[in-house]
Formats: structure tokens, C-alpha cells, sequence
């Protein structure tokens, strides 16, 4: 049988294979497709650089200008910046050491009864004056009698769409804004939720290192679009 590793050994492993020398670039150009073009995976992080507070909520606030279904933005961050809550969640995301050494981590979770918020999101349109008084009602009846009856797999699936959303655009306004990310799913979910006290109705989404990276990561591989592109139907 051929030989594997366990997950932990593969995502160090990861970094120990990546030979890149060069620090993250610095983009003097920050348009959209420069950015996409740019923003890596980084793994590498020092660990005295500290984010600003106001920074981290500008880079979420962009962020939350994701699309989201019926715009109910069912996502929910837990900025984890503390050391010693980093450390604690070190074993539980398989000993990444971004976790400890980026500026922050942040959870990205999406709660299943963000249809909750209906009423609030809508008024908001009403009082812009952009949705009729009377359309909206129509519009968080049906929200919350369609979304109240979904079963619980259907709202964490829509859950897991929207946070995908959010997590790409916090990336991209994250690089925009000179700073490095590296998306994580390996980690124990549930242990993560026991420890973070996350909400039952939260789903855990992603784990985000936020920081400033030292080594770029790796250079851009992808299969080629010929490869994962159809046009009109599959034959
Ligand atoms: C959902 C998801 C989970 C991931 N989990 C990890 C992880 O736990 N550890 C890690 O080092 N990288 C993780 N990655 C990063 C991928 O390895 C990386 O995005 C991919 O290799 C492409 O490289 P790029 O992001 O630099 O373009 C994850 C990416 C995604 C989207």
C-alpha cells in the first residue's frame, strides 16, 4: 500500500515544501483583478505584527458587502486575537503555527436562524424608501414562513454558501489592504465549538489567519480551464 500522513502531518508539511524565499508582495496596484491575481495562501506570519482594531473591522465591513441569499448575511466572526486563545485553539486546528504567529484568526460562522433578522434587514430597505411598507411585510412573511420550515441541512448548506462568499471577499479586501490570509478547514469542529462556546445554531464555516505574512506561499497552480469549463450542457 503506498504510504499517507495524517492531516496534521500533511498541512506542516505543506510548509515545510514550500520553498518560496520572498516575502508576500506588496501591491502598489490594488485593483480587483491584480489583487485576485496576487493574494496567495500564506503560512508564514510575524508574530509581533499587531492589526489595528479599526483595520480588522474595515477589512469584515468590506467583507459583509458580499451577496448573501435574501440578503439575510447569516455570517458571524469570532475575532480571536488574544495569545493565550490562540495557543488554546493551536491543537485543535492540527498545530498550524499561523494560528499563534498571525495577527488574529477569525471564525467564520454562519448561523441557521439569521431569517430571524428579516424584519430588521427589510425595514432598512423600506425606510430608504426603496421597498414599499406594505411589500416588504408580504416579503419577511414569506422569508420567515419559507426559511422557518427549511429543514436544518438546507439552512447550514446556505449558511456554508453565504460564509464561502464572505471568507473570499475578506481575503481579497485583506490583500487589498497589504495584509495576508490563509483559509483553514483543518481543524476539529467540534472540538472548536466546545472550547469557543460557538452558539448551537452557528455552523462552523472556515478558519482564517489574518496578519502580516513574511514568506508569499505558493506560486499559483490551477487545472486548466479547458479542463472545467462546458458550454450549455453536459453531452
Ligand atoms: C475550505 C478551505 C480549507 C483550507 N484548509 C487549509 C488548511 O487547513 N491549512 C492550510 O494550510 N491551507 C488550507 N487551505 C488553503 C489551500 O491549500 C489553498 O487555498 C490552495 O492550495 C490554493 O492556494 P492559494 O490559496 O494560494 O491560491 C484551505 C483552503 C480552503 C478553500
Amino acid at each position: 500500500m503506498s504510504k499517507t500522513m495524517s492531516k496534521e502531518e500533511y498541512l506542516n508539511k505543506v510548509k515545510e515544501i514550500d520553498t518560496t524565499k520572498e516575502a508576500p508582495k506588496q501591491l502598489e496596484d490594488t485593483d480587483f483583478l491584480t489583487v485576485a491575481r496576487e493574494r496567495r495562501s500564506v503560512r508564514q506570519y510575524d508574530p509581533q505584527y499587531k492589526l489595528e482594531e479599526n483595520e480588522i473591522r474595515d477589512i469584515l465591513e468590506t467583507a459583509t458587502l458580499a451577496p448573501s441569499s435574501s440578503n439575510l448575511q447569516p455570517w458571524r466572526f469570532l475575532v480571536i486575537e488574544d495569545q493565550e486563545e490562540k495557543e488554546r485553539l493551536l491543537p485543535i486546528a492540527n498545530n498550524q503555527q499561523q494560528i499563534v504567529d498571525a495577527s488574529v484568526v477569525i471564525a467564520i460562522l454562519g448561523d441557521r436562524e439569521a431569517y430571524q433578522n428579516a424584519d430588521r434587514i427589510y425595514s432598512q430597505i423600506a425606510e430608504k424608501g426603496n421597498m414599499p411598507e406594505d411589500v416588504k411585510d408580504m416579503y419577511v412573511n414569506s422569508i420567515l414562513n419559507n426559511y422557518g420550515n427549511f429543514p436544518k441541512e438546507r439552512l447550514a448548506k446556505i449558511a456554508h454558501i453565504d460564509g464561502g462568499l464572505v471568507a473570499m471577499q475578506l481575503m481579497l479586501a485583506a490583500k487589498a489592504k497589504g495584509y495576508d490570509t490563509v483559509p483553514m478547514g483543518g481543524y476539529d469542529e467540534a472540538k472548536f465549538v466546545e472550547a469557543f462556546n460557538v452558539p448551537e445554531s452557528y455552523e462552523p464555516i472556515m478558519l482564517l489567519s489574518l496578519g502580516k505574512g513574511t514568506k508569499a506561499g505558493f506560486e499559483k497552480t490551477r487545472l486548466p480551464l479547458e479542463d472545467i469549463l462546458s458550454w450549455n450542457r453536459y453531452e
